[in-house]
């Protein structure tokens, strides 16, 4: 029989064509995850860049397939077909810090260096190693197009992190940081659907870039961004995005906080409750959700019961108050 060679994890693997690329791991005794074989569990998740059968595909969300994500188990190997395991595509890149703007009420903006070759999705996350190997998760605010990568810092009393990328002197200095992941971003098409964004704090970061990113790719349906906080000092980028909705016929930004202050335009109030008081039917839109986990939580079930679809409700999958600090 002939055989065809895959590259997996970086090493040549001769492969039986009939069989499943997991299973030929498998029988070759690789490591590697896995559990039902039948295109269930997910744990046999996969990347590449080639072709692959859509049965492959097809239980997973939209963004890992746009992202190559694909079944070992359900997919047979071509030859020539390089692949990576998913838990061991997170490597580490040095970046110089090339900038830190500090912003009203404690955010920091950190723009970095971009690594050669790195692809990322504005709304994705990358894991920054801070001081003593403490890793903290920080969203992606800028787009491909940008010369640099821009994430927002709040500085936390003590969080040791979040200290480290507020303080200038690390102005000019290498730091490490991992592959972008996570799944909260645009998908280009549906260009004419709404799209709907809620976040509070530093939640903000991966909502102006996906906006950036859909406008950008030439997104014309409604764009509807609320922005919360607890006060004034919370809210930053203000002129930004009020500059960025005037460019915009299709975007309009909703600010609010808990406790009204002195700054015009704000409204009172939590800021998700604000967002679905003012659209009770979310049929065909795309929801995107950032800041507090608990408000992350109760909005994706008040979204869905608006009757947006599962799939179209997207936030952040990691714990906001942990890795914000
Ligand atoms: S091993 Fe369960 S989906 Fe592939």
């Amino acid at each position: 029989m002939n055989k065809v060679t895959i590259t997996y994890e970086g090493s040549q693997v001769s492969c039986d064509p009939d069989k499943s690329i997991l299973e030929n791991l498998i029988t070759q005794d690789i490591d590697v995850t896995y559990s039902c074989q039948k295109g269930s569990c997910l744990t046999c998740v996969m990347k590449t860049d080639h072709d692959v059968d859509p049965k492959s595909r097809a239980p997973l969300k939209p963004t890992l397939v746009e992202q190559g994500y694909f079944l070992g188990c359900q997919q047979k190997p071509n030859d020539g077909m390089v692949i990576n395991a998913a838990d061991q595509i997170g490597v580490f890149h040095n970046v110089r810090v090339t900038n830190i703007e500090l912003r009203g009420g404690q955010v920091a903006i950190v723009r970095l260096t971009v690594p050669d070759g790195y692809e990322y999705r504005p709304g994705q996350f990358v894991n920054i190693i801070g001081p003593n190997y403490t890793l903290r998760s920080y969203s992606i605010a800028s787009i491909p197009l940008d010369d640099e990568l821009e994430i927002h810092v709040k500085e936390h009393e003590f969080g040791t992190v979040s200290r480290w990328l507020c303080d200038k002197s690390l102005i000019g200095q290498e730091i490490e940081i991992s592959e972008p992941e996570g799944q909260c971003f645009y998908l280009p098409g549906r260009s004419s659907s709404p799209l709907l964004l809620i976040g509070t704090g530093t939640g903000l970061a991966p909502l102006i870039g996906i906006i950036r990113d859909a406008l950008s790719q030439g997104h014309d349906g409604k764009i509807e961004l609320y922005h919360g906080a607890v006060n004034d000092d919370g809210l930053y980028l203000i002129d930004e995005l009020q500059s960025l909705s005037s460019e915009y016929d299709n975007l309009s930004v909703h600010l609010g906080v808990l406790n009204k202050g002195s700054l015009n335009h704000t409204l009172e109030g939590a800021i998700n409750d604000i967002a679905l008081s003012q659209h009770h039917d979310l049929t065909g839109w795309r929801v995107f959700l950032c800041g507090d986990p608990d408000m992350v939580k109760k909005t994706k079930t008040k979204a869905y019961l608006a009757d947006a679809a599962l799939s179209d409700i997207l936030a952040d999958p990691f714990d906001i108050q942990d890795v914000k600090n």
